[in-house]
């Protein structure tokens, strides 16, 4: 089944105890979480602390996407404060493969995202390791941006990948997904739909979240 992931980035942040509260009540699989050092990426948001105090209001999975220079230095923190699956950019890691075995003993699942214009090759030696992909369908920063519709023929490569190299790795999909692209994005090969935008922005989470899903059915 596809998972529908809810970007918090993309709710009120006045509101955010009750967007979780919403979005699970909604049935959304799991949140999203971004994690912005105002240096990887050009905004700031979601630290430890969040994670920690919205973690009391739901059981469904964190996943923690960490846009920051140094994710290595941060992994602990969101760990103790959650996340389960804790997400880093290969372009911010120097030694992506210590970092990702470093989730790894920390228990947590691990991820990898690639930006936009980042190549499928640089994941090549990493692949068989890892439980995620994430492909960015927007450039890290904000919400609300429009979706890089050549970012399906990336899922649909990294599927193919996937199959030739008998790797097991879940793709996710995170930027301007909704509706519009679910259903092209699942037929590409995307097991996760990150949605922020799509449904925090629509002011009826329920029906929101229920377009999305039949779209994804296709
Ligand atoms: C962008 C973030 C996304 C974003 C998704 O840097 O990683 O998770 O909040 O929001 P939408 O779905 O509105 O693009
Ligand atoms: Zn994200």
């Amino acid at each position: 089944m596809t998972v529908l992931a809810a970007s918090l980035l993309a709710a009120d942040s006045s509101w955010l105890g009750e967007a979780v509260r919403q979005a699970d009540a909604a049935g959304v699989d799991a949140f999203h979480i971004d994690a912005m050092d105002g240096h990887f990426a050009p905004n700031i948001a979601f630290g430890p602390t969040t994670v920690k105090d919205l973690r009391a209001l739901t059981t469904r999975e964190f996943d923690v996407h960490l846009m920051l220079s140094h994710p290595d230095r941060f992994l602990r923190r969101y760990a103790e404060a959650g996340a389960n699956v804790l997400t880093v950019h290969v372009e911010a890691c120097t030694h992506v493969h210590r970092v990702l075995g470093e989730i790894r003993e920390l228990g947590l699942q691990c991820g990898v995202a690639l930006n936009p214009a980042t190549p499928l090759s640089t994941l090549e030696w990493i692949l068989q390791g890892i439980d995620r992909v994430l492909v960015m369908s927007v450039n890290p920063g904000f919400p609300g941006q429009s979706h890089i519709s050549a970012m399906t023929q990336k899922v649909a490569s990294l599927a193919r990948l996937r199959d030739e190299l008998g790797a097991r790795f879940r793709i996710s999909v995170d930027g301007g997904v909704g509706p519009a692209n679910a259903a092209e994005l699942v037929a590409a090969g995307c097991g996760i739909l990150v949605c922020g935008s799509s449904i925090f922005g629509t002011g009826n989470l329920h029906a929101a979240v229920e377009a999305v899903r039949q779209a994804a059915r296709g």
